[in-house]
Parts: C-alpha cells; structure tokens; sequence
C-alpha cells in the first residue's frame, strides 16, 4: 500500500475511514510499513487526534491482527478488570480468585511494569514456579476449569499493540488518549468480555496525573467498550498514596493472599470489594452496588476465593509447600532496615511517586523493558496518611539487597512523608464512577 497519503491526511487533521485503518494496521502487523512511516503516523495521531469513528476502527483492526481467546458457551460470564498502574497496586491478584469464587470466568490478561509502575505479571513471577506465559489453549482451558487465570498477552495476541506500542515508547508518542484506549481495549477486547471494569488512576504516581485527564481517558474507554458489545465501566482512583502497606513484588503478594485471608489493608480490600461489586452490577447479577459489595465480601468470608488463588497457582505450575514456606518468612530480601519518623504527629502524605522511584532503584522495577528485577526488594508496614507516629515511629520498612542500598533508600524515604501536627482530612480513595 502507498501510506504515505494517509499520513499526510492525518497531519493535516483529516479523517481516515475504517478501511484506511483496517489495512495500514494489517500492512505494519505484516512488516510491510517501515517504522519511519508508522512513528511518523503516531506522531501526526499524536496533534491531529482521533474521532470515535477512527479510534474504534484502530482497536478492531488491533485486536483482530493476531488471536483472540474463544470460549464454549457457559452460563458463567467472562470479566476482567484493567488498571493504568500505580503504586502497590495488587487489585488483580486477590480479585481475580474473588471473581471466581462468585461465579464469573475471568481471563486476565496482563502485563509488566515499566518504570516506577509495578506489573501484575512481575508480582505473580515472585511466585516460585509460577508460568505466565501459556498458549492460547492453555489459558481457555483453566478458565474453565478453574475459574480464573492471571498471565501474559500470548505472542499471537494483539501483535499490532506490542509493535505500535515499542513505537510509541521511543517516539514520545504514548500520552495520547486515543492511541491509549486502542492500545489497552484492543488487548480486553481480545478476550471476548460480557463485562470489563477500569480503573484509571489520577495523581502524582498515575499515568495520569490529574483527575480531568483520568476522567477524559476514562470517558473514551468506556465510551469504546460499550460500542464494541463489552459493558464496560471505570472508577477513578486516588494514585498519590502507594494502595496497602506494601509495595515491591514479592511483599505484594504477601499482602493479596493476607487480603484474600480477612487480614489485608482496609484501601486494598475497598477496591478489590468495588471492583467485583461494579462486575455484578454489571452483568446483572445483582441490582446495586451496595448489594454487589455484601455478596463480594461474603464470597471472601467464605474462604472460597483463597481456595481458588490456591488452584490457580497450581494450575500455573507453583508447588504449594514452597509457597507457603516462602509465605512464612517475616522478610526474604538480604536487609530489612526501618524508616523512622524524625518527629511526632499524623502522617500528611506519603508520597507514592518518590516511593516507586525508591523500590524501582533497589532493584523492585525496571528502567528499560529488557532489564532483570528483584523480586524481594521494597517496602512493607507503609504508615498510612492519617497515622499518628511518634519521634522514632517506623514510616515503613525497607528491604534491600544489601546494606548500602537500605541505607541510601532509606535516607530518601525520610523525605517521602509529610508529618503534621492536625490530622489531615481523609481523601476518598474511589473518586469517581462513569458508566456509560
Ligand atoms: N497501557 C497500555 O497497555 N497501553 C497504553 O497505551 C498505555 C498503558
């Protein structure tokens, strides 16, 4: 094809028709558009925009340019939850056992962090044995039996996102809603959902720094899921405070399977709680939330989902016995040092920006896609904004791979928190619903 007209098109802000789209998309998934023309494409969708009609076209074209997920017919719906990322934010471990634990299938396909964002695939490797990367077949095949599967986008799924996106990374052509919305509902529409919940994260640790621009992303998706036939809602939520007490991959997990257990943070166990009450809603099987959130935390009460958590790690290669001697070590980094407060008060802020940038440096995160991280590295026992501390009460604790780096990141941790003398006002952690 000649794609140098449509790029010109779009520099000049015209519109493209689906068909323009559906063909440079299976072109470039083919390798017969060089990088230089599609970057140069992205940068003009960059200025130019999208209209609805568009941006529809380029996520159908993206998740149709490799494997969908195909399941039999079952009375039990298909769901999953997406998050743009943040701080601790372990939403999906205790949430997709809750899910099925309450009657859903949940194929849950997701990613790796970048950056000072952690992924969910990252916490769940901290597993010994955990596989994250399983054939199409395979994914289908737990899903039916098991209920739920936690792991990685196959190599045949969405091949155009995972080209486009490496594009996107080196051309500073990522902050772009219509791009993002293709890019992140391209991938959950691949898994042919009855009903998807987002939650987009605004604040100084968000993808999306402020609440209007979390809410314009989350307008678009919504607005696209729906047309697309999935039922789709967002929640806007809170990204300035690290979610739980803990973040870095391994200590995150702990947390999951203690909020699976009746024992995790009130703000982690508030959203996993919303998220499945807002699914049940959403697929009618119960008519309110404040319904769906009873049945929610009963399911949990119950026991059942961390049965489930158990069978999907079985199912995805982990040996049980070596999971739970890993779970029954209070600490498995090299060094656990704590952060002490230098005096007494409530705890103002803590800021999850200057946090995730503390774990990424210890080892937690990655700085360029291919790098390694730790998995034992972080902070646990977060003191919470509203916390009264003494002089010398722990903010949190660090581990580390060794002595030097504890105590740099401790040093920098020192200055993460804000304490007061008032007790801050609480901020609601979910700050907003649009359905559509
Ligand atoms: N996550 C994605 O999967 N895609 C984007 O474009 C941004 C975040």
């Amino acid at each position: 094809m000649n794609f140098l007209p449509l790029i010109e098109a779009k520099r000049e802000g015209q519109s493209l028709t689906p068909e323009q789209i559906q063909e440079f998309i299976r072109e470039f998934t083919a390798g017969k558009i060089p990088d230089y023309q599609m970057a140069a494409m992205l940068m003009a969708i960059y200025f130019r925009g999208l209209n609805t009609a568009e941006t529809t076209a380029l996520t159908l074209a993206m998740r149709d340019s490799g494997d969908v997920l195909t399941f039999p017919q079952d009375r039990r719906p298909l769901v999953d939850k997406h998050s743009t990322g943040g701080i601790g934010d372990k939403v999906s471990l205790p949430l997709a056992p809750l899910l099925a634990g309450l009657g859903f299938r949940v194929p849950m396909i997701s990613g790796r962090g970048l950056g000072i964002t952690g992924g969910t695939l990252d916490k769940l490797e901290a597993i010994p044995g955990f596989q994250t990367l399983l054939p199409a077949a395979q994914i289908v095949r737990q899903v039916q039996r098991v209920g739920c599967v936690i792991c990685g986008q196959t190599d045949k799924m969405v091949p155009a996102d995972k080209k486009i996106y490496a594009l996107r990374d080196a051309s500073g052509t990522v902050p772009s809603i219509p791009l993002i919305t293709a890019s992140i509902l391209s991938k959950k529409l691949a898994e042919k959902l009855d009903a998807l919940i987002l939650d987009v994260k605004f604040g100084g640790a968000a993808f999306m720094a402020t609440r209007a621009a979390a809410r314009q992303l989350a307008q678009a998706m919504v607005a696209l899921g729906n047309q697309c036939g999935t039922n789709t809602r967002a929640i806007l939520t809170d990204m300035n405070t690290p979610l739980g007490r803990a973040a870095g991959n391994w200590l995150e997990v702990k947390e999951s399977v203690a909020c699976l257990e009746g024992k995790g943070p009130l703000d982690l166990l508030e959203l996993v709680v919303d998220s499945a009450a807002h699914l049940l809603v959403q697929t009618q099987k119960t008519k309110s939330l404040a319904a769906g959130r009873r049945t929610a935390t009963e399911c949990l009460a119950s026991g059942a989902p961390r049965k489930k958590w158990d069978e999907m790690l079985v199912a995805q290669g982990a040996d049980l016995k070596i999971f739970n001697r890993k779970l029954a070590r209070e600490t498995t980094a090299n060094v656990v040092v704590a952060v002490k407060s230098a005096r007494a008060g409530y705890v103002a802020q803590s800021d999850a920006r200057s946090i995730g940038e503390v774990i990424r440096d210890l080892g937690g995160g990655r700085l360029t896609k291919e790098a390694a991280i730790n998995h034992d590295v972080g902070v646990d026992q977060l003191a919470k904004p509203g916390v009264r501390v003494e002089k010398s009460g722990r903010l949190c604790r660090v581990h580390a791979v060794d002595a030097a780096q504890a105590k740099a990141a401790v040093e920098r941790l020192k200055t993460a928190f804000v304490i007061s003398a008032k007790r801050p006002r609480p901020l609601p952690l979910v700050g907003e619903i649009i359905a559509r």
